[in-house]
């Protein structure tokens, strides 16, 4: 890999610490880099391209429906914008969706519907947000305030009011937070960038039951665990948990950006026209595309295989952190893994990329396993048997 940065990189700003490889080129799990090299992509472009690169029906989607209709305004009707609303609604259990193109506009949408739900109540406090410690949600401002890190929030302050914030998997801290002020709860179900952790079925549970006692919202954000990554279309069906609002973005377009609010007719009832809106959301083209992937991913027996690929995984992690003492935890779900190590996560990532394997950290020392969902078990193998010899290797 070049140790020159890139001719033009100096026209971007400096909002992401990149490697210097440059990419024009993609095919399924693989990404193949300006001198011709091929890299196995266990990062998908951060759990985004669930169905690959350049993945055929996506891109037949893309050349049919833009030489039809490709953005129209929210001021009419789109019959592709609606039948992936009934999709989205019907298949989490939900009733209605809001449009966006990004996982913190989706959180952004949220943030507001439970402001206005809260107004709705009649107590004229009922607007403040619980988040969690250590939870991602956007680098938006409103999705920023609820992300509970505070190394994302330090040179942007102030940020907005009413939020609050409690310890992840901790019901006595939660069930300490909630009162009759509380509008609405944020939880991931998995947080995904600060290192892969599950929420557990039990502090799901109790925050479904605080947020029927005092009448808040409970909002799933399932931007990056949801779309199939842990087994099931939505992450929350895992947990048995429903939410009253799931926000999704990501693996939603397969790479072509698209977000959404899926609500209830509880929360979503509360947003009346010109309380929010998006003039990209839900254009034809991005649901279409949206479109294509459930139908990729539900039809293709592409969520069905995960748990098979799951296992694979699982299998070959667990022979590895008996070899080694530097893996410490194994967790996740499905296609969303984390590796914690003692030490060393970066130089083991750096390690793998000179052997052309991408992966990518989440948090402080774990690596995070998020490739396409339809990685093949050849891949797979391929990938793990180099992240061992990553790890094998003497430290200098
Ligand atoms: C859980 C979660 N929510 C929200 C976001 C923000 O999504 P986006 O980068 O599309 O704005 C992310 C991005 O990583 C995420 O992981």
């Amino acid at each position: 890999m070049s140790t020159k940065a890139p001719a033009n990189s100096q026209y971007l700003m400096n909002t992401y610490s990149r490697s210097n490889l440059v990419f024009d080129r993609g095919e399924g799990s693989w990404l193949i880099d300006s001198n011709g090299d091929r890299y196995l992509d266990f990062v998908a472009g951060i759990a985004v391209n669930c169905l690959g690169h350049s993945n055929p029906a996506i891109a037949e989607t893309i050349c049919n429906q833009s030489r039809q209709l490709m953005h129209i305004s929210n001021l009419y009707f789109n019959t592709n914008q609606m039948a992936l609303a009934r999709k989205l609604a019907e298949s989490a259990g939900l009733d209605q969706v809001f449009f966006c193109n990004s996982g913190t506009e989706a959180n952004e949408a949220a943030i507001k519907l439970s402001r206005k739900y809260g107004g709705l109540s009649g107590n004229p406090s009922k607007n403040i947000i619980l988040h969690m410690k250590d939870s991602f949600h956007g680098r938006t401002l409103g999705a920023l305030s609820i992300t509970g890190q505070e190394k994302y929030q330090e040179c942007f302050r102030p940020l907005i009011g009413g939020t609050a914030q409690v310890d992840f998997n901790n019901i006595a801290s939660l069930t300490a937070a909630m009162n009759d002020d509380i509008c609405a709860v944020f939880i991931e179900p998995i947080q995904g960038e600060s290192g892969v952790t599950p929420a557990t079925v039990e502090f799901l549970s109790a925050a479904r039951s605080l947020c029927e006692k005092y009448d808040a919202l409970l909002i799933f954000d399932e931007v990056q665990c949801g779309m199939g990554r842990t087994g099931s279309l939505f992450a929350f069906e895992q947990f048995g948990v429903k939410p009253d609002a799931v926000t999704l973005a990501k693996g939603l377009g397969g790479g072509f950006p698209i977000g959404a609010v899926v609500a209830n007719t509880k929360a979503g009832g509360a947003f009346v026209p010109s309380d929010h809106g998006s003039t990209f959301g839900g254009n034809p083209l991005a649901c279409t595309v949206a479109l294509t992937v459930l139908d990729q991913l539900e039809n293709h027996s592409v969520i069905s295989e995960v748990p098979v690929k799951n296992a694979y995984i699982i299998k070959r992690l667990n022979e590895l952190k008996e070899k080694t003492p530097l893996i410490s935890d194994i967790r996740g779900m499905g296609l969303i893994l984390g590796i914690e190590f003692t030490s060393g996560a970066k130089e083991i990532i750096a390690s793998c990329l000179d052997k052309k394997l991408l992966l990518i950290s989440a948090g402080s020392n774990v690596i995070r396993l998020v490739p396409a969902l339809t990685i093949s078990l050849e891949e797979l193998k391929l990938g793990l048997d180099i992240l061992e010899e990553a790890i094998s290797e003497p430290t200098t």
